[in-house]
């Protein structure tokens, strides 16, 4: 699918199911190496980074297996703790793999993932905290080698609420000697998922969600099966759409409770929220306010992977808006292409500040990363006329069926 063709300007009308979180799933996948046997996961969403990680699965020797939105995967046959360049080209979540094949295997190598379009996303915080827990790095200009013959556990502080570093923590210490403390863990609902997932295979982890985590170390794991959550950035970039566009959606199965910390932002910009049974219900006027002291904070503040969407929906609202965005330094890529569209944005540093406008103009557009993409259509879709979004294969990294669930809300795309 070379290009997204939207035809913009209407409000929203319907509703959509939300897809299970590609930010809990990934990491969640990782740990399944952990235990070696079968592990049944539910509402997998069938996305690229899946894919790609049941790919890096298989690689090292697992057996995978699809079933609708049910995954299998069977660790038993692990082999390796080698990830090869390509995979790890192909996605840089693979650094999670570090802290379970450590656990599993006492060694892994991972090329180094390097940074991305958003940001440099070094893994500094990763490292200290395995070294604290006896993991040795021997110098690899090509990657990140590591090896430990028995994690020991310790307490763990991290001087920023790192996801992916809570993560990799979190699976070093499962099977590790004696009790690891994580001080100042990550507090995102997919840590929560991450832990919940690990304790159904045995693991005894407590103060999940919290920024002070305690786990006991096991000595084995056992099979599980397992729901993932609905992704609550996929859920809010909708919510973002009925706010650019006007009109009304209905989100079926959203992850209310993992959302509190968005909400906030949709109320002030004049749009109104309720739940209907397992339907979070968003009314919102034609055109919405500006809301000015936007922050994207680590959980629960607003999520930094709205931020984008969110500047989309902000283009023409009335009066000014502004976000600073304080978790990645390179988040603003968007805003060439929204000016293209008509959108007035004066970037300082890492503050954006919108002055809304009465419409955008469809055009073409150039997705180059993940949310910026999902941007681009909550733009598209709100914008006079026809937009082309290129290189959409970027939003299908993170969205299962994103045409589908646009033209389910009423959004006239192809
Ligand atoms: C996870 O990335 C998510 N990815 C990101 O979602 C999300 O934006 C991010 O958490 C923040 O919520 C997945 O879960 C696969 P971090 P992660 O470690 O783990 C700095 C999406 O669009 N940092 O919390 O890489 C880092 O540079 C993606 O779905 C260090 O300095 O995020 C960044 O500025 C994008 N040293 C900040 O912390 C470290 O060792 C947040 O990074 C680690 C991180």
């Amino acid at each position: 699918m070379e290009y997204l063709q939207i035809e913009g300007g209407r409000p929203l009308k319907g509703q959509v199911r939300i897809q299970g979180s590609k930010n809990a799933a990934l990491p969640i996948l990782a740990a399944a190496v952990l235990n070696p046997g079968k592990t049944i996961l539910h509402r997998c969403p069938r996305i690229r980074d899946v894919e790609a990680m049941l790919d890096i699965l298989k690689n090292l020797g697992c057996k995978v297996a699809w079933e609708r939105d049910t995954v299998c995967i069977d660790a038993r046959g692990l082999a390796s703790y080698t990830i090869s360049r390509e995979h790890a080209k192909q996605m840089r979540s693979s650094i999670t793999l570090l802290g379970s094949l450590l656990g599993r295997t006492g060694q892994a190598y991972i090329p180094y993932p390097g940074g991305c379009v958003i940001g440099e996303r070094p893994i500094d915080l990763h490292i200290a905290g395995l070294k604290k827990m006896g993991v040795e790095f021997p110098e690899s200009p090509e990657g990140v080698e590591a090896r430990c013959s028995r994690l020991k556990g310790d307490r763990l502080v991290l001087g920023f609420p790192s996801v992916g570093a809570t993560e990799n923590l979190l699976q070093a210490a499962v099977l590790a000697e004696g009790t690891t403390w994580i001080f100042g863990a990550a507090r995102e609902p997919e840590i929560l998922e991450l832990c919940r997932f690990l304790n159904s295979m045995g693991a005894k982890i407590a103060g999940a969600g919290t920024s002070r985590i305690r786990i006991t170390g096991v000595k084995k794991l056992h099979d599980t099966e397992y729901t993932i959550a609905a992704d609550r950035i996929v859920a809010g970039t909708y919510l973002c759409a009925a706010v650019a566009c006007g009109g009304e959606a209905a989100l079926l199965g959203a992850p209310v409770s993992h959302m509190q910390g968005m909400f906030p932002v949709f109320w002030k910009m004049g749009a109104r929220l309720h739940l209907e049974g397992e339907a979070l219900v968003i009314q919102a006027p034609g055109r919405c306010f500006g809301v000015s002291g936007i922050e994207t904070l680590p959980y629960p503040g607003f999520p930094t992977d709205l931020q984008s969407p969110l500047m989309a929906a902000l283009c023409r609202t009335r009066g000014m808006s502004s976000i600073r965005e304080n978790i990645f330094e390179a988040r603003f890529k968007i805003v060439e292409e929204l000016r293209s569209m008509g959108a007035r944005i004066r970037v300082e540093k890492n503050r954006a500040f919108i002055q809304g406008v009465e419409n955008l103009q469809g055009g073409n557009l150039y997705a180059r990363e993940l949310r910026g993409g999902a941007a681009l259509c909550v733009a598209a879709a709100c914008a006079q006329g026809q937009s082309r979004i290129y290189d959409c294969r970027y939003i299908l990294r993170g969205y299962e069926n994103v045409t589908g669930d646009l033209k389910n809300l009423g959004i006239m795309v192809q």
